[in-house]
């Protein structure tokens, strides 16, 4: 979380980098900030609590003309959402931007005596003033004591007064990028900005040092001797990091599904049959392993789930789903012959990374699905699969969601056809259903009117419950965070079977419940379940697989027929109309869809 953007060229600097900052406002949107060399000498610094937008009209009223500056979008973390929290922090001669946390920040307040001399309650500025205090007009040097006093995670941008135009940077595990671009060079915490800049860019390795000028990029490790960056391609559809005329990205994401998942799907089907080869995943991996174990947090986490029920079903291997945060702390069993899967988006999830961190020190073999290419994630494991989503935008995860499935059922085919679950005409059959989803899905979202029409019937619930039993429960975990992040209606979903344990208590005839009916071995269970609440008062919204038959005399509030596919797959279909439906009650209770309070999309802190 936390976003940092840096620039030094020919250009003026600031709406260079307040432009960049809307961009990166999904890493963080509680406030802003801006510090800038100016021509005259000295750093200037602008910041306040609130978005972007209000950084941009405080820089109105003062512009300046400096062409080397620093930029920062913040999700709190250390002190609470203020002006003097907001980043830049400047301490004497030195401005930092800082994502990350500085874990030891105490010890370094009473080591340095800083206790008075702090404007803001910020883990960062004590980051800043450590840089001051080793700061003796060699940057370098200052940097490197520093950092070896710094415990944590952080990526740092700094500027020293009396180096005008120059930018340092350096990080442990939060990550920088780095790029030459607009006649000058940039840094910024993830390769979605610079992609509009640049064509090429490098990951600034940790306890690495840059220094990025007007003409040229250098870097020196930790010794000070100077190292040559891995460049890498920007692979990223800049067009799609716009809205394309929706009134939100998330709409607009939502949208782009059929032709991010047919990009997904279908460079991976060789001769009817999954192939995985071109990424580089040898059948052995897949072959050798006794056991999977796959960690992720959030909305890739239910992906995980929706991968483990169709993993165990299909080809019969044991499964674990773990979130990644639990996972260290959890003694889970992983060694040489566990295959550990990471799914994360962005790549960049600090929970995850540190999960695939432990699990290779445990012996496993580690295989990431990510979105962003060249993430941390990406890096560190064995293997990676790239979804092809590109740029999320909006903090609620949908393509990315769906192209994640879209990986698993990939990786399910193919374990199934090479450990001999499937036969030849079984895994044909399997990867045919599979490219059927890009249709089926546009035919839910050609009828999302009728998903808004249904929508107005929660708008005003305080809560809502979503039932259902075994694939259709995994759908509604992820249906339901969906509700609950983007509308703030509290909501929870719950296996169907589970309600008469407790949670059936709270339904009542002001809570409506939404209930997915798509398995035919559980779809009689799920009815009667249905039945328990409605004797309760509680209004039904019904998605159900359009070929199962209703029982005349039942009562529906509503009723959504999702269109057929295989069971197995009408997690895909599904999902797009839970989507729709939380999409809809945001946006007809005036909420900012793109960007709910408190949330972050990019989590970089544990
Ligand atoms: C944040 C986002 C979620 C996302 C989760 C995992 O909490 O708000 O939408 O599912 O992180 O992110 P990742 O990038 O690892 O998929």
């Amino acid at each position: 979380m936390c976003g940092i953007i840096g620039y030094t060229g020919a250009e003026e600097a600031e709406n260079i980098i307040v432009d960049a900052l809307e961009v990166l406002e999904y890493r963080g949107y509680d406030s802003a900030g801006i510090a800038v060399c100016e021509a005259d000498g000295g750093i200037e610094v602008r910041k306040c609590a609130g978005r972007v937008k209000d950084l941009r009209s405080l820089c109105q009223g003062k512009r300046s003309r400096g062409t080397c500056g620093i930029g920062h979008t913040r999700w709190a973390t250390h002190g609470g959402v203020s002006d003097a929290n907001a980043h830049p922090h400047k301490f004497e001669n030195v401005a930092v931007v800082h994502n990350g946390i500085i874990e030891n920040y105490r010890d370094l307040i009473r080591r340095y005596h800083l206790e008075d001399r702090l404007q803001s309650q910020t883990d960062s500025e004590v980051a800043a003033a450590v840089l001051a205090h080793f700061y003796n007009g060699d940057p370098l040097a200052a940097i490197r004591k520093a950092v070896l006093k710094l415990k944590g995670t952080f990526a740092l941008s700094i500027l020293f007064e009396d180096i005008p135009g120059v930018i340092f940077a350096v990080r442990n595990v939060s990550p920088i990028v780095i790029a030459r671009a607009r006649e000058g060079s940039m840094l910024a915490s993830d390769v979605t900005v610079l992609g509009q800049y640049a064509k090429e860019y490098f990951v600034l390795p940790e306890f690495y040092v840059a220094v990025l000028k007007k003409e040229d990029i250098e870097l020196y490790d930790m010794s000070g001797e100077a190292a040559a960056p891995e460049w890498l391609t920007v692979n990223w559809d800049v067009d799609r990091s716009s809205k394309g005329g929706y009134p939100f990205y998330m709409e607009k994401e939502i949208m782009e599904q059929p032709q991010v998942i047919k990009e997904t799907i279908m460079p991976r089907i060789r001769e009817g049959i999954p192939d995985l080869s071109a990424d580089g995943i040898p059948d052995s991996l897949l072959l050798e392993c006794k056991r999977i174990c796959l960690v992720a947090c959030g909305t890739a986490m239910h992906a995980g789930l929706v991968g483990k029920a169709l993993m165990q079903s299909l080809v019969r291997i044991h499964m674990d789903v773990e979130l990644a945060s639990e996972f260290m702390y959890s003694d889970a069993i992983v060694d040489e012959e566990t295959l550990v899967i990471a799914i994360s988006q962005s790549g960049e999830t600090i929970d995850t990374l540190e999960a695939v961190k432990h699990a290779k020190k445990n012996g496993a073999r580690t295989l990431a699905v990510v979105n962003v290419r060249g993430a941390s994630v990406a890096r560190v494991s064995d293997y990676v699969i790239y979804t092809n989503a590109g740029p999320e935008i909006a903090v609620a995860s949908t393509k990315a969601y769906t192209t994640q499935l879209a990986v698993l059922y990939l990786l399910i085919g193919r374990m199934a056809y090479i450990r001999g679950s499937f036969g030849e005409k079984e895994a044909r059959e399997f990867a045919k259903e599979l490219t059927r989803v890009p249709d089926v899905m546009q035919q839910v979202l050609d009828r999302r009117e009728e998903i808004h029409y249904i929508a107005r019937s929660i708008l005003n619930a305080r809560d809502v419950f979503m039932i259902g039993r075994g694939l259709d429960y995994s759908i509604l975990l992820e249906g339901s965070l969906k509700l609950k992040e983007i509308s703030y209606i509290h909501s929870e979903a719950y296996a169907s079977g589970e309600l008469k344990h407790g949670t059936i208590a709270l339904i009542t005839e002001d809570t409506p419940v939404v209930a997915v009916v798509t398995q035919s071995k559980v779809q009689s269970k799920e009815f009667s379940n249905i039945k328990e609440v409605q004797s309760r008062g509680a209004g039904v919204i019904l998605f159900m697989k359009e070929t199962f038959s209703l029982e005349r005399e039942a009562v529906w509030d509503s009723i959504f027929k999702l269109p057929a596919m295989e069971d197995g797959f009408m997690v895909m279909p599904a999902s797009a109309a839970l989507q729709l439906l939380a999409y809809y009650v945001s946006l007809d209770k005036g909420l900012d869809v793109d960007k709910p309070r408190n949330l972050a999309k990019v989590v970089t802190v544990e």
